[in-house]
C-alpha cells in the first residue's frame, strides 16, 4: 500500500493520468477498471488531452465499470454509460464493443447481471488496473458497509448516506435511485493492481479509516489492506486524518531519490508498474 500526498486535485488527477497512460502505453491490450463519480473526472480530462496530443492511443483497451444505477429509465441522464461517454469513451478511440457496464437491459432479470458481468471480466483476462474513489462511508463502487468482503457482482441497495451524497448530481423531476449493481469486494480486489484516488475534505474520515482503521465490512475500502498492489492518491484535505503522514511524504521521498539514482520515476515501484508481468500470478 502506497500513499501519496499531493499539495492540490490537480495534481492528484495528474499523477493518476500518469499511471494510467503507464499502463495503456505498456499494455496496449490492458484491461482497465473504471469508476465514476466526481473524484475521477478531472483525470478522465487529461486522458482526453493526452490521447487528443498524440501518442495515447486506446484502441485495443477493453473497460469494466464498477458500476451502474439500477431501474432507471431509459435515456437518463443519471446513467453511468451517459457519465463514460460524456467524460472518456467519446473522446478517445476506445472501441465501444470494448467497454462494459454492469447493465440490466429493459425487462432483463436483474440477478442474472452479476454472474455474465464476473464471465466476461474473466474472458477479457482479469483486470490489469482497477481506478477506485471512495465513498464518504466507505464506500468502493457501490459496496456499502456490511458488504462482504468476498462478495462478487451483484445487486445492492444504497445506503442513505450514498442516496443523500449522490442526489446532489440530481437534475430537476430525476429522483435518485435505490439500487445498483456493483462489482463485488472479491471482484474489485482480484485486479492486478489498484489506484484509489480521493480528493477534499470531505473524505478525510473515509481515507483515515480505510487505510489506518482495521479492516472491517463496516468500512469496505478497508479491504485494500490485504492487496499487494494499492497506490492511493489523495490531496492534503483528503490525507488530512491520517496519522502517518509525515511518513507516507518520507517514503516518496525515498522513492524520488532511488528514481534518481537508478533511473525511471517514483511511479516505477517493481511491484505496480505495468512493465512486470504478473498475469501468471
Ligand atoms: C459513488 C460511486 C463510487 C464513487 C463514490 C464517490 O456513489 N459508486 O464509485 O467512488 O460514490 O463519488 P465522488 O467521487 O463523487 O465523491
Amino acid at each position: 500500500m502506497e500513499i501519496l500526498i499531493l499539495p492540490d486535485a490537480d495534481a492528484v488527477a495528474a499523477r493518476a493520468a500518469g499511471i494510467v497512460q503507464d499502463m495503456v502505453s505498456h499494455r496496449p491490450d490492458a484491461v482497465l477498471g473504471l469508476a465514476t463519480g466526481s473524484t475521477p473526472v478531472a483525470m478522465y480530462r487529461r486522458l482526453v488531452e493526452r490521447h487528443r496530443a498524440g501518442g495515447l492511443s486506446f484502441a485495443g483497451i477493453t473497460t469494466f465499470n464498477l458500476d451502474e444505477y439500477l431501474g432507471l429509465p431509459e435515456g437518463s441522464p443519471l446513467g453511468y454509460r451517459r457519465f463514460m461517454r460524456e467524460h472518456l469513451f467519446d473522446h478517445i478511440d476506445i472501441d465501444p464493443a470494448n467497454t462494459h457496464l454492469p447493465e440490466c437491459a429493459p425487462g432483463a432479470d436483474p440477478r442474472t447481471v452479476g454472474p455474465a458481468y464476473e464471465d466476461a471480466i474473466r474472458s477479457a483476462g482479469g483486470i490489469d488496473l482497477q481506478v477506485l474513489g471512495i465513498g464518504a462511508n466507505g464506500h468502493i463502487g457501490f459496496n456499502e458497509p456490511g458488504s462482504s468482503l468476498g462478495s462478487r457482482t451483484r445487486i445492492k441497495t444504497l445506503a442513505q448516506r450514498t442516496v443523500d451524497d449522490n442526489s446532489r448530481l440530481l437534475g430537476e423531476g430525476e429522483t435518485q435511485p435505490g439500487l445498483a449493481i456493483t462489482m463485488g469486494i472479491a471482484t474489485i480486489t482480484a485486479a492486478r493492481r489498484i489506484l484509489l484516488l480521493a480528493t477534499g475534505e470531505h473524505k478525510a474520515r473515509a481515507v483515515a479509516l480505510a487505510f489506518e482503521g482495521p479492516l472491517t465490512a463496516m468500512h469496505p475500502a478497508s479491504a485494500l489492506q490485504m492487496h499487494p498492489r494499492v497506490r492511493v492518491i489523495l490531496d492534503e484535505p483528503a490525507a488530512s486524518e491520517l496519522a502517518q503522514q509525515r511518513y507516507y511524504h518520507w517514503v516518496e521521498e525515498q522513492n524520488e531519490s532511488i528514481a534518481a539514482r537508478h533511473g525511471g520515476s517514483a511511479d516505477e515501484d517493481p511491484w505496480f508498474h505495468p512493465s512486470v508481468d504478473e498475469r501468471d500470478d
